[in-house]
């Protein structure tokens, strides 16, 4: 049974060793998956890695959302599935051939997870990038459309926000991961803030969420694992509904 610490992914989002190895002895009994993504690992090296799982029982989440054209960004996932970590990240926007070339070179079992359309976009950034009208006035139908192709290549999940994650789940089935990001407790103050397409944690779980991802709302809070602590109350909550 699948506890309320194992929806919660607390994003490592620092420039340093000693502050990543700081927040993993803070939050190690609050969290259920560590993400690395690319300012600790790009600042620090795949070390980092190990020395996460030396010194916590939770999950690794490589988030390095690939993108590139598939023989790069096969093989450097490839160098990346040695790592024996529990997600890696792909972003969808090169097609179907990229995610199924990444799928079938995957020796160690690592879940695949598609970035769908990133929880900082809105309407008017996919207007810009040139999308159809249809796109733009219902980005839920761009997450799906990407959520399906990634399926179809064999991906384990996806990343999308908590305003699509129903229908991904309705559409994708229930087995098919969707994680979400944008998580804004209505308690949490993260001063000017680049997510738009946000949702409080309770309401991500009732949707479908199989992990919500929470970092400033908990990083920046004065008392961190009070603020954990707060989010894991609401997702309890949510799972006892
Ligand atoms: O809660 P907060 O906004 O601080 O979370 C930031 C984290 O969410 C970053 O690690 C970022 O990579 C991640 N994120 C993501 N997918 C998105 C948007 C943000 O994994 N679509």
């Amino acid at each position: 049974m699948k506890k309320a610490k194992d929806y919660l992914i607390f994003p490592l989002d620092v420039p340093t060793y000693e502050e990543a190895i700081r927040y993993v002895a803070l939050l190690k009994e609050h969290v259920g998956i560590f993400k690395i993504g690319l300012e600790l690992f790009v600042s620090v090296g795949p070390k980092i890695l190990n020395e996460i799982r030396e010194r916590s029982e939770a999950g690794i989440f490589l988030d390095l959302k690939f993108h590139d054209i598939p023989a790069t960004v096969k093989n450097a996932f490839l160098a990346a599935s040695t790592y024996g970590v529990t997600f890696t990240t792909v972003h969808c926007d090169e097609g179907k051939d990229l995610l199924r070339s990444v799928v079938d070179n995957n020796p160690s079992g690592t879940k695949i997870l598609a970035v769908t359309v990133l929880t900082s976009l809105e309407s008017k950034n996919l207007k810009e990038l040139g999308y159809q009208d249809r796109y733009v006035n219902d980005l839920t139908e761009l997450v799906i459309l990407k959520a399906r192709m990634a399926k179809e290549a064999g991906c384990s999940g996806v990343v999308c926000s908590g305003l699509e994650v129903k229908k991904v789940k309705a559409e994708l089935g229930k087995d098919f991961i969707a994680v979400t990001p944008g998580i804004r407790p209505e308690w949490s103050i993260v001063g000017k803030d680049d997510q738009k397409r946000i949702i409080t944690p309770d309401q991500a779980i009732k949707r479908g969420a199989d992990y919500i991802v929470v970092g400033r709302p908990i990083r920046t809070a004065e008392k961190p694992i009070d603020a954990a602590k707060r989010v894991l109350g609401e997702i309890e909550m949510a799972i006892s509904e």
